[in-house]
């Protein structure tokens, strides 16, 4: 049975999940408040990049089951209600800032059916869930009175970069409820999500605590596994080892995994660093600090190798950046996104260019981000004019772009024939043959 449900915020998960679940079937209004944004989406204009989202756009408000609108009362006739709005680091802070969250729900109440389902899927901390029940029922309690609105959660694991696959075919469903009517609210999301689960997607029910808890322990297991092996890139630079073949060998054992032990300049992006912050924050004011202080240490694990990266640049030029020019390969925290929210490409491109350099920046996809988020580095739309006389070029976006570049092609372009990649992804053997000195976090140097 298909549904009319409401995305409320149509940013990277809000338009992905609103063109998916038109996709399945359901008719779908998605509402934000960012007006430009809005009309962009209804001409079918995806406000960010993500592979496959401007044809699934197209295709989906094609069926006219998809509208975009800043008028919140649209969301009348809906009976589930998808919250998809930002949960950003506080500024100043580590906690995160759930007021989007609260103010989304503010929005829709007067426009709540009764019986109606919101379902939270931004990431909050721990607690938020029930606190926002409390408001629902504050809000709406006497209006529907018998027939309550009600709240569950649902947490989003979608990968930038796969956020279509990894929405249509989840790896797993994440149904948080509680109260007296959750039997129905879970039939409910059956319904919604009868296109996955009919696929063979596995659907857990857990209250809203452990619902909300999943998905921050997830990002906070992986950004582990990713500091860990920065960890162990730091050892292997220090005792002349190499970090891609330790990587190799621990990660045959299945009880570790290949997966996530990417030795480099570490992870960035609009969720695992602010997520992993907001946690620690949030276990604070629950009095499990304690439990949660290794995570201080991944962060400063990660944050180290943006600094070594460019004290590797310094070396690779005799020692200063000054008057140098630095070729970057990459301003988006992850290939196949243009997301550039705390992206270490970014951090580095200005470390370096606050150290002395001047840094020309190519990314195939994420310039205009880039541009808007640091107007005062340099950007090319070509890699060749990137390469143009650079001492040193930096790799710190894996796009498969860059691993098809020819390095004996290149040669000619640069001051000096010199790589480091902080990816761990380009293939050494054969930058060496064509010339190159190629370097690497946590590899010898040759
Ligand atoms: N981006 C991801 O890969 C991803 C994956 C899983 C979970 N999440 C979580 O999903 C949430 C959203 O993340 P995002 O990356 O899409 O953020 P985003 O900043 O791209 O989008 C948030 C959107 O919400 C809108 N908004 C804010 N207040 C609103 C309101 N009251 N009514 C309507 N719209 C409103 C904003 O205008 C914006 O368009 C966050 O909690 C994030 O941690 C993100």
């Amino acid at each position: 049975m298909t549904h009319t449900l409401s995305v409320i915020g149509t940013g990277y998960l809000g338009a992905v999940h609103a063109a998916c679940m038109t996709q399945m079937g359901h008719t779908v209004v998605a509402v934000d408040t960012d007006a430009d944004k809005v009309a962009g989406l209804a001409a079918g204009r995806a406000p960010l990049f993500e592979p496959g989202l401007d044809e699934l756009l197209a295709a989906t408000l094609a069926t006219g089951r998809l509208t975009f609108t800043t008028d919140v009362s649209a969301v009348a006739d809906c009976d589930v209600h998808f919250i998809c709005v930002g949960t950003p680091q506080r500024r100043g802070e580590y906690a995160a800032d759930t007021r989007y969250v609260f103010a989304a729900l503010e929005a829709i109440a007067p426009h709540l059916r009764a019986g109606s389902l919101v379902v939270g899927k931004s990431t909050v901390p721990v607690g938020t869930a029930h606190a926002l029940t409390e408001l629902l029922r504050e809000l709406t309690g006497r209006r529907l009175a018998g027939a309550a609105a009600r709240l569950a959660w649902n947490p989003e694991f979608l990968r930038e970069g796969f956020a279509i696959k990894d929405t249509m075919s989840p790896d797993r469903l994440v149904y948080g409820v509680e109260g007296d009517a959750k039997e129905a609210d879970i039939a409910l999301l059956d319904e919604v999500y009868a296109v996955p689960l009919a696929a063979g997607t596995p659907r857990l029910v857990v209250d809203l605590p452990t619902a909300e808890l999943v998905k921050v322990a997830a990002n906070a297991f992986l950004a582990t596994k990713i500091s860990f092996i920065n960890a162990m890139a730091e050892v292997c630079e220090a005792a002349g080892a190499d970090v891609v073949h330790l990587a190799d060998a621990i990660g045959m054992d299945d009880r570790i995994g290949r997966k996530f032990l990417g030795a480099g300049i570490g992870f960035g992006g609009g969720c695992l660093p602010k997520d992993i912050r907001a946690f620690m924050a949030r276990a604070g004011e629950l009095g499990a600090d304690q439990a949660l202080t290794f995570l201080r240490e991944v962060d400063a694990i990660n944050d180290r190798r943006r600094v070594r990266m460019v004290d590797m640049a310094r070396e690779q030029c005799g020692g200063t950046l000054r008057h140098k020019r630095v070729a970057v390969l990459g301003a988006a925290f992850k290939p196949d996104s243009d997301d550039v929210r705390n992206s270490p490409a970014l951090d580095i491109a200005a470390a370096a260019q606050q150290a002395g350099a001047t840094v020309v920046i190519h990314d195939p996809k994420a310039i205009p981000a880039a541009r808007l988020a640091r107007p005062t580095l340099t950007y090319a739309e070509a890699v060749e004019d990137a390469l143009t006389g650079a001492d040193v070029v930096l790799h710190l976006t894996e796009w498969s772009d860059y691993r098809d570049l020819d390095p004996a092609r290149l040669t000619a372009l640069v001051a000096s024939p010199s790589i480091i990649d902080g990816r761990n992804s380009l293939d050494p053997a054969v930058w060496r043959a064509a010339g190159w000195v190629y370097r690497a976090l946590g590899r010898p140097h040759a």
